[in-house]
């Protein structure tokens, strides 16, 4: 297996996607980044403020449903590796506008995967671990009851236009391992935080709805149930899919830490308490709990067993749920601009400044 590489990571501008570059830049010097990005609302190139341009890594903006750049850049750039992050992500807009799910997870992901068969059909870069790895999530499974577990084996049943799009790109990514032999590999996660996330999120919403004395809205009864990895495992997750995996395999990565939503809501607002103290109010911030109407189809449960790419690939999550809530709260107090600008729609002035947009 060579060291080097030349990854083009789409969707970089994204929560785990700039913390997957960041990781690459700090720890794999020698992998050559191209990162595609089309700088949705998600996207912002402020995560990766620091990352300069170079031989060792090139932004470029624009769409992977965009045939002709994608194919271009298979050739100029000479990609061996693809991980593909971009995505619409964000479930609750997934059932108020499902259209842009459809486009950009199905099509974009069919898009880059004729690109790299064609490219790597024709010799491409010769390389005989050429590695499309496509990033997933455990929502393709559908909805646990109490006990249970979801295994690399388990039914697809996705729920929501989200993850039925996502389920549509899984079988597309299959498909193209079956049917022409392309190098793939899938990974299927479980809900991830940590540094730049974006504020609509169940975490990130809740730091920033906290600090300002609003609301804090759980659907339905709170007691919906999540797997929170922290993003950094993740990350360190792919990297292990990407050097150990097996072509044609998928490997379910998970943290080992479920949770109600109630819990993950209370525990952020006593950490804050805790490091602030009281607000002005003089009450706790979890008096700010709302329980609001619940989302549609809202999954139940979801909870991952991840003991395939621990056995295999010898990955385990490393951070608890305890040290990776204390860390995240610490990076958004630290960062509480970041999360502004977000909120107030100034940060679209960091491609303003380098685009027409
Ligand atoms: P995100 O919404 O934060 O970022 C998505 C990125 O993709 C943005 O930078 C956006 O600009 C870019 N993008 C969107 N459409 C594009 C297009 N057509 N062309 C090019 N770029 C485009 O998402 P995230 O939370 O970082 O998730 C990344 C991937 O991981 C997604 O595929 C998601 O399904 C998967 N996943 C996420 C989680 C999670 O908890 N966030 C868990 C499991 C799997
Ligand atoms: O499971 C992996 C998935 O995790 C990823 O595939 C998705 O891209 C990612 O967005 C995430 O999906 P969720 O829907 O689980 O994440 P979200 O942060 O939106 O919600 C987490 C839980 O909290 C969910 O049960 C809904 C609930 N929730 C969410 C919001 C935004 C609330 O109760 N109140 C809220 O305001």
């Amino acid at each position: 297996m060579k060291n080097k590489r030349t990854v083009l990571v789409t969707g970089g501008c994204g929560f785990i996607g700039a913390n997957f570059v960041r990781l690459l830049r700090e720890e794999y010097g020698d992998w050559r980044i191209i990162n595609l990005d089309k700088l949705t609302y998600a996207g912002n190139l402020k995560k990766l403020q620091g990352i300069s341009e170079g031989e060792m890594y090139r932004f470029v903006k624009g769409d992977i449903c965009d045939g002709a750049l994608v194919a271009e850049l298979f050739v100029a750039e000479q990609i061996d590796t693809v991980v593909h992050f971009a995505a619409e992500s964000h479930v609750d807009r997934s059932i108020t506008g499902p259209a842009d799910f459809i486009q950009t997870n199905i099509v974009g992901t069919f898009t880059l995967l004729e690109a790299a068969r064609k490219s790597w059909d024709k010799g491409g870069t010769g390389e005989e671990n050429n590695c499309f790895l496509h990033v997933s999530t455990d929502e393709v499974y559908g909805s646990l009851g109490s006990t249970g577990f979801f295994t690399e084996t388990t039914a697809f049943d996705p729920r929501s236009p989200y993850s039925a799009s996502k389920a549509s790109s899984d079988h597309l990514v299959n498909a193209y391992f079956h049917t022409y032999g392309l190098p793939v590999r899938l990974t299927n996660c479980s809900n991830n935080y940590g540094p730049y996330q974006f504020p609509e999120k169940l975490i990130p919403l809740v730091f920033n709805n906290s600090m300002h004395g609003k609301s804090l809205p759980v659907y339905g009864d709170g007691k919906n149930v999540r797997d929170w990895l922290y993003v950094k495992d993740h990350c360190e997750a792919i990297v292990a899919v990407l050097q150990k995996g097996q072509n044609g395999q998928c490997y379910n990565i998970g943290g080992n830490n479920e949770k109600e939503n109630l819990e993950v809501v209370t525990v952020i607002c006593d950490i804050l308490d805790r490091k602030l103290g009281l607000p002005e109010s003089g009450q706790p911030r979890r008096s700010l709990i709302t329980f609001v109407e619940d989302r549609l189809g809202h999954d139940r449960r979801y909870a991952i067993d991840a003991s395939k790419i621990k056995d295999q690939l010898d990955w385990e999550p490393q951070v608890t749920f305890e040290a990776g809530m204390e860390k995240t709260v610490d990076w958004y107090l630290e960062n509480q601009d970041w999360v502004r600008e977000i909120v107030d729609g100034s940060y679209t002035k960091y491609y303003k400044q380098m685009y027409t947009v």
